[in-house]
């Protein structure tokens, strides 16, 4: 890639790949292959001591994920990142790189179900707690922290809700504490919002979602941003203290600004074992190449979605930051000037038996519990995504029983304006 600061649209295509070596290859091959030959003894060791770079075991690294690690690094701004299996393998890779049993975090009570649940109850095993807080008032993320605070979590975009956070003032907070904030960018990608740029630490992301874009493949990763001190308080062990299983090697002082993804590898990723596999990182790199191109094409067919929806009689609201009088669209205009996304939600009259029969009725729509691929998709989240939740909590996370959530594809939107009045008229 000769191109000085190259733009973002030519990372997305180019950042990280480079013909291959061995064939000259123009696309980034599948190394499907579990592990790599050694050149000899001491290189072996090296590898193992990590005194050198380099391949030994797909769970722990591969070529194909290393193109996919580099470039969404790239797209971020952040300096390392780490592929894993799924999203939701790549939160709990961070928090097992930052958290000890004890600890605690303080999350956005506006999340997407399966991270609250992974929060609420599984992170239970680990003996790591979750603090709600609100988004609409960041002061409540500071009333969370105590000395056993560890980090703040927030979605830049949060889903189902489609409503942007106020990232920098969140940020403030973590600073002001000596903790890192961390981003799910899931819904916005790199392309609306680049939360470093805004005072993150780390972001996460389900690769699931956007980056991959034709939902076909799982996967996730963590950005490094590189900014934050593991060190200076003491409460970050597995960074900042000597690792005996590398011979005493203390993992933020040798690795510095790529410290956080160094342990989230070799700590957490080896030794818990979510790898994605090269195949996934293939398809979810040729993925992020058209990310630009998809994501306008989303945005724009999502705003005048909503827009007609708005304007329907049996359309009691909408939410969507990308309407002019959306209570969020001031932040979606700080935050996301190029469009406020593609998911967003509405609630039809009749509540949960209408919300039923559009969903049923909808026949270019598909409906199925993902969001961010090239068709547009509906589903009803209070039975489905968000249904372990209590109506309390569904509603607290923009989930309560009336809510329909689309994901807008790329099809040309008179088709998906046709598909919903269609499936309108049936209520
Ligand atoms: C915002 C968000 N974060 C994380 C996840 C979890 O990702 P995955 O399903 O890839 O584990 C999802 C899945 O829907 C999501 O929407």
């Amino acid at each position: 890639m000769p191109t000085i600061n190259p733009g973002f649209s030519t990372l997305a295509v180019h950042a990280g790949a480079a013909p291959d070596p061995a064939t000259g290859a123009r696309a980034t091959p599948i190394y499907q292959t579990t592990s790599f030959v050694f050149e000899n003894a001491d290189h072996a060791a090296a590898l193992f001591g990590l005194q050198q770079f380099g391949n030994i075991y797909t769970r722990i690294m591969n070529p194909t994920q290393a193109v996919l690690e580099e470039r969404v690094a790239a797209l971020e701004g952040g300096t390392a990142a780490l592929a894993t299996g799924s999203g939701h393998a790549a939160q709990l890779l961070t928090f097992h790189t930052i958290m000890q049993p004890g600890d605690n975090f303080v999350a956005a009570r506006k999340l997407y179900g399966g991270s609250i649940n992974q929060f609420g109850h599984a992170f239970k095993s680990f003996d790591w707690q979750v603090r709600w807080a609100d988004t609409d008032d960041p002061a409540s993320f500071e009333n969370g922290i105590d000395e056993r605070t560890r980090a703040i979590f927030i979605e830049s975009l949060a889903n189902p809700g489609g409503t942007f956070v106020d990232i920098a003032a969140i940020a403030g907070i973590a600073q002001r504490n000596g903790i890192p904030l961390i981003v799910d960018n899931t819904m916005a990608s790199p392309y609306l919002v680049r939360p470093l740029e805004h005072g993150a630490d780390i972001v996460v992301h389900s690769l699931t979602k956007f980056l991959g874009g034709h939902g076909n493949s799982m996967g996730g990763i963590v950005v490094d941003g590189g900014t934050f001190d593991w060190s200076k308080s003491g409460n970050y062990p597995m960074l900042s203290e000597p690792r005996p299983e590398y011979a005493g090697i203390v993992l933020h002082q040798t690795f510095g600004n790529i410290g956080f993804a160094i342990a989230a590898r070799v700590l957490g990723l080896r030794d818990l074992g979510p790898a994605l596999s090269p195949f996934n990182a293939f398809m979810i790199l040729t993925g992020i190449e058209t990310l630009p191109l998809r994501m306008q094409r989303q945005c724009d067919n999502a705003l005048a979605a909503a827009r007609w929806l708005k304007n329907h009689p049996k359309v009691t609201w909408v939410s969507y930051a990308g309407l002019e009088d959306d209570p969020n669209h001031a932040l979606q205009q700080r935050y996301s000037p190029k469009g406020a996304g593609a998911v967003f939600t509405f609630g039809v009259t009749g509540g949960y038996e209408a919300g039923k029969t559009l969903v049923e009725g909808l026949q270019l729509f598909s409906h199925l519990a993902n969001v961010g691929d090239t068709r547009s998709l509906v589903i009803h989240p209070a039975s489905t995504t968000h249904r372990q939740l209590t109506e309390e909590q569904q509603i607290a996370a923009g989930a309560g029983p009336d809510v329909v959530r689309l994901s807008i594809g790329i099809e040309d939107i008179a088709d998906i304006i046709a598909d919903l009045d269609q499936a309108l008229s049936k209520i």
